[in-house]
């Protein structure tokens, strides 16, 4: 194992954690309770996580340490080994959860410490495509129909043939109308955008492009993904205040308006896992049939590239 490259042991690990988080969490599914869900959620990964052999510290988190008794940024996990830097997002849908729609995900990477981008918990401006395109085939400086352009003309079809992928909301009302002018699919989700981002790299989503505003935390939970599998990733931090801006300057950022690339948010090899909690186009969600619960999960492994899907069942 060199510094830069994490024991492979550790990838059945992190499964095994994002599993148990994702079974907590279905407990809470459709109950309209969104903190009791996250809560759930929470416990059980911070419990999972005690019992390894790591010295874990949580870099991308519940927030800072005044607003999160637990898994807060700077928290150590782990019951000692390897020093690691730990990005988790204990449930990627809470309103997904709480109100029983699909795509709700648990979700988590871990890379050798200091290598993760050490994200405030603010939005971030996003663009993303999967593998197999010429590097620096997207501008997230540019408008959305430029982006298009070039990904249509990289990927030798018209703009009409690029789906782009974007958060609902209306803060995306322009960027919506650019792709729809340039003729894009617009694929709009209501939330989870790390899953919105992974989605580029599968091929069978149909997903070419994620654009938009999304939190910052879940851009670095995307980044570790995409350099699992290849892919494009930028990000800038959004402040909409003073206090975001500290948020930044906590963290220990000094260039504010800089913009990310997927190599400098992961900067060493990285292990993610994702476990469906409901069902969506990544994952199917946690079942319950003949006296046993079934997860699905992926975990992937960017040193050797190694994607797998795990299905896991064990009696209730
Ligand atoms: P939660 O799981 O915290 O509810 O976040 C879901 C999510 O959709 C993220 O995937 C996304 O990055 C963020 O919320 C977008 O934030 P907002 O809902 O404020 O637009």
């Amino acid at each position: 194992m060199s510094a830069d490259t994490l024991d492979r042991g550790l990838v059945l690990d992190s499964v095994r954690v994002t599993e148990v988080a994702a079974i907590a969490a279905w407990r809470l599914v459709g109950r309209g309770d969104e903190k009791a869900a996250d809560q759930a959620a929470v416990d059980a990964m911070r419990s999972a996580l005690n019992e390894l052999a790591i010295d874990g510290e949580i870099v991308i988190g519940e927030g800072e340490r005044d607003e999160a008794p637990m898994l807060f940024v700077g928290e150590k996990v782990g019951a000692g080994g390897p020093p690691i830097d730990i990005a988790l997002d204990p449930l990627e849908g809470t309103t997904l959860t709480a109100k029983a729609m699909a795509n709700a995900l648990t979700v988590m990477a871990w890379a050798p410490k200091g290598t993760l981008l050490n994200a405030p918990d603010t939005y971030m401006d996003k663009i993303a495509c999967g593998p197999g395109f010429p590097a620096g085939v997207l501008d997230l400086t540019a408008p959305p129909a430029e982006n298009v352009r070039a990904l249509a003309r990289a990927k030798g079809v018209s703009e009409d043939q690029i789906t782009v992928c974007v958060l609902d909301r209306p803060r995306h009302g322009d960027i919506i109308s650019g792709l729809r002018e340039v003729g894009a699919r617009v694929h709009l989700i209501t939330d989870g955008d790390v899953a919105g981002v992974i989605n580029t790299a599968d091929p069978e989503t149909g997903i070419d492009l994620y654009l938009g505003q999304g939190g910052a935390p879940e851009g670095v939970l995307a980044c570790a993904a995409l350099k699992c599998v290849g892919g494009q990733f930028q990000g800038r931090l959004v402040f909409r205040n003073n206090d975001e801006r500290a948020r930044a300057e906590r963290c220990g950022l000094s260039q504010l308006d800089k913009v990310y690339d997927l190599h400098e948010m992961v900067r060493a090899d990285a292990i993610f896992a994702a476990t469906g909690v409901t069902k969506g186009a990544l994952l199917d969600g946690v079942r319950l049939k003949d006296g046993f619960v079934h997860t699905h999960s992926l975990v992937m492994n960017s040193s050797t590239r190694t994607v797998r899907e795990v299905r896991m069942r064990r009696p209730v």
